[in-house]
Formats: structure tokens, C-alpha cells, sequence
């Protein structure tokens, strides 16, 4: 199960996100925005991010105006690691190298084009594990060294 969120700006690429996903039968949860009326992101994040973390859903894909925000919100909770990417290139590779949990987009930076094109990369692509795992482990103890 995939999580879905985006503010007003990424409103209307999630519903593209939707249809891409639709298309394929792949079973998406959508947490909102539900229309272009302005709202916080950071909100949407949260409700994506903890329906990972709690294993209702696999992975999430988050978006905004620019993919900052939405991805610094959803990194806030422990476990998530949001990739905020614009490129196919960097979209897999969070995959590959740094186990990307969420892939967040920008709505005013990439077309809907590229950004299903980045959707489809992302989803395909898994964790190469190895090497990379000790540097995830690190951020781990990061997080744990710095919970409040
Ligand atoms: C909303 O105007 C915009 O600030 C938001 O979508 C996002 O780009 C923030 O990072």
C-alpha cells in the first residue's frame, strides 16, 4: 500500500499520481489535501510518515509547491527517510543507496510528465542494502541520540 499526501499546491499532481497508480491496480491510501483550498503540508506529511512507520502503509509519496517542505516535515519522524527529488536519477538511487521511504515532489518544479516518470522509477527500484546499511544504521543512532 502506498500513502499519498500533498498540500494545495501538490494537489493537483497527486491526483495525476492517483491515476498513474489507478491505471496500474496498485492500492494507494490517500491521506489529502482534498481540493486546492490552502493548508499546511507539514500536516500531511505527519499523517504519511506515521502510516509508514506504523506499517499500515509501505511507502509514501508526498508533494508541494517545491518538495521541501512536505520532505523536511515528513523527516521529522524518526524511522522516515523522504527524498525530495526532481530527477529520475536521484529518485532511484535514494532507492538503491539510501532506502528512501517516501519520494517527495515538487509540483511547480517538475511537469507531470517527469514526475510520473520519477513515480514509476521509484516504485520499481529496491534497496541495494550491503554497505549502504551501516550509514542508514548510523542516522538511525542519530535519531535515537537525539529524540526529546
Ligand atoms: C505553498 O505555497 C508552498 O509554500 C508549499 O507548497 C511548498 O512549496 C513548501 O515547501
Amino acid at each position: 500500500m502506498i500513502a499519498l499526501g500533498s498540500d494545495h499546491a501538490g494537489f493537483y499532481l497527486k491526483e495525476e499520481v492517483r491515476r498513474y497508480l489507478d491505471e496500474r491496480g496498485i492500492k494507494y491510501k490517500d491521506f489529502g489535501a482534498n481540493s486546492e483550498e490552502s493548508v499546511n503540508y507539514a500536516e500531511y506529511a505527519e499523517k504519511v510518515a506515521n502510516s509508514i512507520v506504523k506499517r499500515e502503509c509501505k511507502r509514501g509519496i508526498v508533494i508541494c509547491g517545491t518538495g521541501i517542505g512536505i520532505s523536511i516535515a515528513a523527516n521529522k519522524v524518526n524511522g522516515i527517510r523522504a527524498a525530495a527529488c526532481s530527477d529520475y536519477y536521484s529518485a532511484i538511487m535514494s532507492r538503491r543507496h539510501n532506502d528512501s521511504n517516501i519520494l517527495a515532489l515538487g509540483a511547480r518544479v517538475v511537469g507531470p510528465g517527469l514526475a510520473l516518470t520519477i513515480v514509476e522509477g521509484w516504485l520499481n527500484e529496491d534497496y541495494e542494502g550491503d554497505r549502504h546499511q551501516e550509514r542508514l544504521d548510523y542516522i538511525s543512532e542519530i535519531e535515537a541520540r537525539n529524540r526529546g
